[in-house]
């Protein structure tokens, strides 16, 4: 009898510790699209496709940039990231999630997630010439067949491949 009890109470203590743990995986993953939401969404859209001939599309286009050693920078470098009201951690989570959720298929293969030490790094560097910086990668990202002539993220809403 103590020992069914006991057993009983062991097996709901270690059924409570996975919900906990569950709700703390939901708890992050809701935590980050919130972060989303709050601080980008405002110009890049809900559904990551930005404002044509503004603002970039984060969806389907984004993740190209890791093919470039400068791309993977430039990306962590750019204002809206770099001045973002969020932690390093935080950022480092939010730039790894959203690249997954909006441009997965165009990582590069070898592609291995922000850490938060190079995004606290690249913080300190925010880019003065954005504009001239990412139009030099737009050229090379064209010149190596990854993206077509007259893509550029901002005034085709064409997907990319
Ligand atoms: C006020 C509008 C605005 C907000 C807010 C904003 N961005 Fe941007 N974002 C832009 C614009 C415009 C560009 C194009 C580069 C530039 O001119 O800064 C850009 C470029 C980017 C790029 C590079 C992609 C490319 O194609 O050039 C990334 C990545 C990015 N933003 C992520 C974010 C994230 C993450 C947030 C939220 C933490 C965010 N942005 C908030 C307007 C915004």
């Amino acid at each position: 009898m103590r020992t069914a009890v006991l057993a009983a109470l062991l097996l709901s203590a270690a059924a409570l510790a996975a919900s906990v743990a569950a709700a703390g995986e939901v708890r992050r993953v809701g935590e980050v699209q919130e972060d989303y939401a709050r601080n980008c969404q405002g110009c890049h859209r809900a559904d990551g496709l930005g404002a044509y001939g503004s603002v970039p599309r984060i969806r389907g286009f984004a993740g190209l940039f890791t093919h470039l050693p400068e791309g993977r920078e430039y990306l962590i470098r750019v204002p809206g990231v770099v001045w973002a009201m969020l932690d390093d951690a935080r950022l480092a989570r939010l730039m790894n999630w959203m690249l997954e959720a909006y441009s997965r298929d165009e990582l590069a293969p070898d592609f291995r997630p922000y850490t938060v030490e190079e995004i606290r790094e690249a913080r300190r560097r925010p880019l003065a010439n954005v504009g001239t910086v990412r139009a030099r990668l737009i050229a090379e990202l064209q010149r190596r067949g990854l993206l077509p002539p007259g893509e550029d993220g901002l005034v085709s809403a064409k997907r990319v491949r």
